[in-house]
Formats: C-alpha cells, structure tokens, sequence
C-alpha cells in the first residue's frame, strides 16, 4: 500500500491547530510529526511514495455531511442526485462521508427499506456512506424491527412531524419510538414542524390565490416550527430519549434546544446553510425573467427560509458559535427546476421540496471563519468532529490521529471558490441554489482512505471508491 506524507501544512482540529506533517500509510494516518521529522533515523519524506506540499494550508480532517437525501422518492419525483453523482459532487466539496436516509413508509417492513438504500448505494458511491432510518410508519411491526438495526450499523432514525400522510408521525407514536430509542441508544432524530396545522394554511392560502413559493414560507411558520420542537423536546424529556432535531431554521426553535440543554435534557440541534445565508424575502420571493415569480421555486424546502428582517439568519450563527446548535448538514435534496419543481406552478404544495448544497458545504461554512463568526477550529468541530462523534464514526472519522481513515482535505485560505453552473457546481441539478456565491478560500486536495480523490481541479476517484460505514451507538448518550 501507498504511503503518503502531507508537509508543511498547518493540521486543524476542532480543539486547536499546530504546524504537523500527516504520514497516511495505505489507507490509514499512520503518525502526525513534527515538521521535517525522522522516523527511525530516516528522512520521513525521502522514505514516502509520494509528498503533498501543504505549505500555507490548512489540512483538516475530511468533511461528514450527516444528512443527505440521494434519489428519495418525493412529491412525485426523486432527488436528481445518484449516489454516485452526489458523492462526487460532496467530495469536489471536501466531504468525504455522508450518512443518508433509507426510508420506510406505511406499510413497508424496515428492514425491506434498509436493503433497497443499500441497493441504491453500493458500489456506487465516490466517498464512505452511512445510513439513518427514516420510520415514516410507525406500527407495531416496525417499533420491533428498530432495535435490529444496531447490528446493522444505523444507530439513528428519522421521525416526522410533518407531511402528514407521507412521512408523518403523530404524538402518540413519537411515543413508541421515543420509547425504543430510550431503550436501545438509537437517536431520534426529528422533522419538527406542526404538519396537521401547516397543511391547513397551505390549503387557505392555495384557496385564496396565494400559490407562488413565497407562500410556502409563509405556511410554515415559526410557530409551527416551535411549538413542534417543543413537543418533541417534551416528550423526549419524558420518555428520556436523546433527541437531535434536523434542518433548524427558526430561531424560537433554537430558544427552545437551549433552553432544554441548560436543563441539562439530552437534546442537539443542526441547522444548513441555506438558514445561515439565504431567506425568505430574498430567495423564496425572488422573481426572475425565465420563471417570474416561480423563481423562488429553487428554494423550497422544509423547514423554510425564514425572514431575515426577523433575525433568524443571525440567531443561527450565533448558536451555532455559543454551541446551542451543534452541527450543520446540506439536508442535500437536490430537484431540477424543469420537469421536477415545476410540478409546483401554480400551487406551491406541489413543489418537491429540497435544496442542493452538497458541494458547498465547507466552502460555505469556511466563510463563517472569513467573516469572523466562527473560529477556525469551530469549522472543523461543526462540520466533521461533532457529526462524528453525534453519529458514532469518531476515531474512524473526524479526526487527523494515528489510526484514523485517512481521510484529509487540504484547503487554502487563499484560495477562491466561485460558486454556481459552470462554475464549480458537480451536482446534477440545471441551477444552482447557490448561484453567485464568492467565497475567500477553496478546496485544494482531498483524500479518501489515502486516495487522492481530487487534486488541483481535477477528479481522480472512481465509482464505487466508498464503502458502507457501520456506525457505533452516539457519542453524546448519557
Ligand atoms: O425540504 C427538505 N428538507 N427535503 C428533504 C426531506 C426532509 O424533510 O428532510
Ligand atoms: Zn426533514
Ligand atoms: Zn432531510
């Protein structure tokens, strides 16, 4: 096997950054050295096969996306991205593990599920994946079915309290399977908005003429996010289940996690960057020459943006620094606007929902640094070191230390990442959500496992380079 040395970068954690050269052997980081060092009298770097010259960079452990939806079936259609094509795209992006959805729904067995998402991703995937369990039907025969999946290598599942009559779960069986993870260490993790309430306004909304995307923002509103936030909170509390609640946008949400933390209640929060950077009014309310006022359409997502007048951008990266909220995800649910958002003009309910961000999340969040609203040892601790440790990788992943994958991403400051179509945009969509964005830095080099996957602007992975990630229980139960 290949032995790699990274030299004179600076290797950042999420704990502090020090001057380091990494040695990969095969596939696995072999030893962080003092720059220049010797191993066994010999010149570490005259002994390698190859040498990356990091000077001036930062080598950071690769990115963990942990919430992506390659090709889940939805309002019609199906997230554009394949495993294979959003697994490239994420490693163009400098993330090198995803963990996405197998769904069950009403009717379907779990483990029925788990296998048709290991036949969707195996030997397809450019980067490592793992699995979450979406329990979008909670009855007896899947309630017993969740604490095999331990052995299985998923430890978390996804309940909704949304999209009733596709995903949704009520009250009584956020229960159960509240009851299920307290017993196993399985984390819940949950879509917290009132469904029921929002499908109503929707519906008035829809009845008085009011169908363009804009309105989807207004449907779901923050109360509704709220108050099914603290629903969930309360009946994890009661039932004593850890709870991670997904794509947080409203920052009367956040109010509510913190509040339960400063309890001392077990619960964490993700957020995206589509809530950090992009909002209702400008997004969802966008109008453009080729869609008028369907443009907004490329931003339909669930949870909404939210109105930057209202302060919720802020309010996110705020907690994200105070670490009320814990990690960020893309939520990666990548539509075309022809032939898939379009299924929703003329009523916004009909909009696929879901936004694609797979490739930018590091580029986005490394912003954060630029602008000073996170350090630099924050970006890394949110983006790769708490997803590892939150979903039981840690050691294996989110980390650069003797016996961890060798999965690295070299970044230089002084770089620069234009983003949008024909730009640096890898993901299988005909926009890009993020069209227009520049941001001060750019992923250089990354390396899966040892392999160099990308270099210099060009790809050198393969299809089927990722292998299936069994993951441990969470770091983060008590
Ligand atoms: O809009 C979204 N978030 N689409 C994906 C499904 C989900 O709720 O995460
Ligand atoms: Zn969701
Ligand atoms: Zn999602």
């Amino acid at each position: 096997m290949a032995t790699t040395l990274i030299t004179g970068g600076t290797v950042v954690s999420a704990t502090g950054r020090s001057a380091a050269d990494v040695l990969i052997d095969g596939e696995t980081i072999a030893a962080v050295l003092q720059p220049g060092s010797e191993l066994l009298g010999t010149d570490v770097a005259a002994s390698v096969d190859r040498v990356i010259d990091a000077t001036g960079k930062y080598v950071i452990p690769g990115g963990i996306d942990a919430h992506t939806h390659m090709e889940l079936p939805f309002g019609g259609t199906a997230a554009i991205d394949t495993f294979e094509t959003g697994t490239r795209a994420a490693a163009w992006g400098g993330t090198t593990s995803i963990i996405d959805f197998a769904v069950q729904r009403y009717g379907e067995r779990v483990q029925d599920g788990l296998a048709a998402w290991h036949a969707k991703a195996a030997g397809n995937c450019a980067i490592d994946y793992g699995f979450h369990q979406i329990i979008g039907g909670v009855d007896e025969d899947a309630l017993a079915a969740m604490p095999g999946l331990i052995d299985e290598g998923i430890t978390s599942f996804k309940l909704f309290m949304a999209y009733p009559g596709v995903f949704y779960s009520d009250d009584a069986q956020v229960l159960r399977a509240m009851q299920v993870s307290r017993e196993t260490g399985l984390l819940t993790m949950m879509h917290a908005e009132n469904g029921p309430v929002i499908d109503v306004l929707a519906a008035q909304l829809v009845a008085e003429g009011k169908t363009d995307p804009y309105f989807h923002g207004i449907a779901r509103a923050w109360q509704m996010e709220e108050e099914a936030t603290h629903r969930a909170i309360m009946i994890a509390n009661l039932t004593g289940a850890p709870l991670y609640v997904v794509h947080v946008s409203a920052k009367q949400a956040v109010e509510q996690l913190a509040a339960a933390r400063d309890k001392g209640q077990n619960v964490f929060g993700e957020t995206c960057p589509q809530y950090l950077y992009l909002s209702l009014e400008e997004q969802l309310g966008a109008t453009s020459d080729e869609w008028g006022r369907f443009e907004g359409a490329k931003w339909v997502c669930s949870t909404p943006l939210r109105s930057r007048a209202e302060g919720h951008q802020d309010h996110m990266w705020q907690a994200l620094r105070t670490n009320d909220l814990q990690m960020v995800s893309t939520d990666h649910c990548p539509f075309c606007m022809k032939d898939q958002k379009e299924l929703g003009l003329g009523d916004f309910r009909a909009i696929p929902n879901g936004i694609g961000s797979i490739e930018h999340r590091m580029d986005l969040m490394y912003q954060g640094v630029v602008t000073g609203k996170i350090t630099l040892e924050r970006w890394v601790e949110l983006t790769s070191t708490t997803p590892a440790r939150m979903f039981g990788l840690y050691g294996r992943k989110g980390v650069i230390q003797p016996g961890a994958d060798g999965d690295v991403v070299i970044y230089d400051p002084n770089g620069h990442t234009s983003i949008g179509l024909g730009k640096t945009h890898h993901m299988n969509m005909d926009h890009s959500a993020w069209e227009g964005f520049e941001i001060d830095g750019h992923v250089d080099t990354v390396l899966s496992r040892g392999k160099v996957i990308v270099d210099g602007g060009e790809y050198l992975g393969a299809k089927g380079d990722g292998r299936f990630l069994k993951r441990g229980l969470s770091q983060y139960l008590t």
